[in-house]
């Protein structure tokens, strides 16, 4: 008796100390009641102008979430002397939707100062987008910390490149805790939004030693992003759809479009590739409600990494700089 009341009581001081605790739906009820809304409000208006907004938003949060965990390190700009992840290749310039962020900390801060971090206004602005472009939602558990600092070079070391294979990406993603099931079935995300031609282009031009173009990629599909993206195109990088087929609705068209051999990135492809993932591209592909389901969970889960919590980092007043 006793002693289990010790033990409730160690574990319990021991939380505290760390400042860590878990995510919580519903973390602003009593702090900010009109958090959510607000997100919503401002993406849903910006999605509405521009759905490519919407992409970039979920793609944000995932580039945030597997660099230093979802602690809003996407967000800061760089200061003299120390460049951040933001002027990574990954990220500059095709990341996108930055001010939609900046227009809802702004508006937050005037109902509630200081309460609503950066990384839990990505986080729901993700979910908003999946919502708005893809009709799918989900509670967002929220209580996230803002993080202090972003590095350039930690993009590289973390964030998969477009040319892994079904193995590498496998790896990656369970570096960052996330299956192989969720690895594919968030890749679905490639249902909306753009890729420059240079993430792909080797594929159409100068595949291997023996394929100028990629054998997986269909001849018609090539000939059409040939057009699209000419060889040498000089300093113009014109950008492509990710689902030619739906290029503005989050579902699980992405999934036969592997299957037709029309996958914009070799890290699409290669799911259906590959024998291990090739099983759930074909279920995902017959399956859109099961597919925006794991889609949903497997958000919450990447919006779970590596997060500061309780009295770790801060509340940014301005998402783009530390306090
Ligand atoms: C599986 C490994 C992944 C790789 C290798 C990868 C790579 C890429 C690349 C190269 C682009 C195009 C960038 C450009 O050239 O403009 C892109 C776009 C995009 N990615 Fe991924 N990605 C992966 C996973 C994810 C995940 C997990 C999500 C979100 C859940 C995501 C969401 C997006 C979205 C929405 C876009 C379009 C962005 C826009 O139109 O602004 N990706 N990705
Ligand atoms: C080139 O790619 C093809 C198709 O993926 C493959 O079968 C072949 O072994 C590759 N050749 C070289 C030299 O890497």
């Amino acid at each position: 008796m006793k002693t289990s009341f010790f033990c409730t009581m160690f574990l319990f001081i021991t939380l505290l100390n760390s400042g860590s605790a878990t995510l919580q739906a519903g973390f602003y009820r009593s702090t900010c009641p009109s958090a959510e809304s607000v997100v919503r409000k401002v993406v849903n208006k910006a999605v509405a102008r521009n759905p490519g907004i919407g992409a970039g938003l979920i793609r944000m949060h995932f580039h945030d979430c597997f660099v230093r965990g979802c602690d809003a390190s996407v967000l800061l700009d760089s200061t003299p002397g120390n460049p951040s992840e933001k002027e990574h290749p990954a990220n500059n310039p095709s990341l996108r939707g930055f001010e939609v962020i900046d227009e809802a900390k702004a508006e937050l801060e005037s109902v509630c100062p200081q309460k609503v971090s950066c990384a839990d206004i990505l986080a729901f602005a993700a979910r908003d987008s999946a919502y708005k472009l893809g009709s799918i939602n989900y509670a967002v558990p929220a209580g996230r910390r803002d993080g202090l600092i972003s590095l350039k070079d930690e993009p590289s070391q973390n964030l998969p490149p477009p040319f892994f294979d079904a193995q590498q990406l496998e790896a990656n993603f369970a570096r960052k805790g996330l299956s192989k099931d969720e690895m594919a079935t968030l890749s679905g995300a490639h249902s909306i939004g753009v890729s420059h031609c240079s993430s792909f282009s080797n594929r159409l031009y100068s595949f291997n030693a023996t394929h100028t173009q990629d054998p997986s990629l269909d001849t018609k599909f090539a000939s059409d992003l040939k057009a699209k993206c000419p060889n040498n195109g000089g300093a113009s990088d014109p950008t492509v759809s990710l689902d030619y087929v739906t290029p503005n609705r989050l579902d699980n068209k992405y999934y036969s479009n592997l299957k037709n051999h029309r996958g914009l990135l070799t890290s699409d492809q290669t799911l259906l590739n590959s024998p291990s993932t090739a099983s759930i591209v074909r279920s995902n592909a017959n399956n859109g409600g099961a597919w925006a389901n794991k889609f949903a969970m497997a958000m919450v889960k990447m919006g779970s990494i590596d997060v500061l919590t309780g009295s770790q980092g801060e509340i940014r007043r301005n998402c783009r700089v530390v306090n």
